[in-house]
């Protein structure tokens, strides 16, 4: 068949800013078309997908049972709880509503791997900042069963593909203490950064855009897991610290708020 050799893919986007979907946009090598036609078969996507209504509900129980234990589930996002999940709706029919939740406790236990993608679905992120008016949670807190985490905010797309390449390849990835592929997130940020010999001499910067290093501005690259400096950021030419901003810690589990203000001044 059209799919054979590829990993099937269930991606639901839930609470979120759609920013992780447009970083996977970004992805370069490989580039989107060669991940859509070589790499993953999208089954379903409520946001890259043509079909609505009720023609995209029946794809979704289609996928869903014809590949049962087959599929990855890709979440973009976090599960809002409070008021039965109300806050995002995936389906709505004449005779009830599909929430986020609905979805994944559905699919959750069908899938052969779930993938978190992004800050939110990993850990809640912004969507369970304070005051989490909706009572957002991580897809780990709400199934029962192996979750990897690919956080940032948004995803590094090599990140991202580079898991669902590993789990197409060689099955699950070696993951670190918060379930995300160490491969990516094995070291902190400020192992590798360029600024790491003024911070081992003491030199700090004063302001945004003195050369030395931003742990005096509010820098938490020394307790962030990421490879930014070396991997970077659209198509690979630049970073947070090469820009002159300090690493506000986006991978983190406790990202925004605590990491926030993300300036110190
Ligand atoms: Fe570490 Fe941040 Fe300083 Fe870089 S700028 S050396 S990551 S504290
Ligand atoms: Fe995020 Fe820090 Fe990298 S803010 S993008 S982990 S440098």
């Amino acid at each position: 068949s059209k799919s054979a050799g590829k990993l099937p893919v269930i991606w639901i986007e839930t609470s979120d800013s759609g920013d992780n979907n447009i970083a996977f946009m970004n992805t370069t090598y490989p580039y989107l078309g060669q991940v859509l036609s070589g790499l993953i078969d999208l089954l379903y996507s409520n946001t890259f997908m043509a079909a609505q209504g009720k023609d995209a509900l029946n794809i979704l129980e289609q996928a869903a049972t014809e590949l049962r234990g087959k599929f990855t589930l890709v979440v973009e996002g976090a599960v809002p709880l409070k008021d039965n999940g109300l806050y995002t709706v995936i389906a709505r029919t004449e005779n009830y509503s599909l929430t986020a939740r609905d979805v994944l406790t559905w699919l959750g236990p069908l899938a052969k791997y779930v993938v978190a993608l992004g800050t939110c679905a990993s850990f809640g992120g912004v969507s369970a900042a304070r005051p989490n008016v909706a009572g957002s949670v991580g897809v780990r807190d709400v199934l029962k069963r192996e979750v990897i985490n690919v956080s940032g905010c948004p995803v590094n797309p090599d990140w991202f593909v580079g898991t669902l390449a590993h789990l197409l390849l060689f099955g699950a990835p070696e993951l670190d203490s918060l379930n995300r592929p160490a491969l990516f997130y094995g070291f902190t940020v400020h192992r590798h950064c360029q600024r790491r010999s003024y911070f081992d001499q003491g030199h700090f910067a004063e302001k945004l855009g003195d050369l030395e290093c931003m742990f005096s501005l509010g820098c938490v690259g020394p307790r962030t897991g990421a490879d930014c400096p070396y991997r970077q950021w659209i198509n690979h030419v630049n970073w947070p610290v090469r820009a002159n901003t300090p690493c506000i810690g986006c991978t983190n589990e406790d990202f925004p708020d605590g990491s926030s203000p993300f300036f110190t001044p």
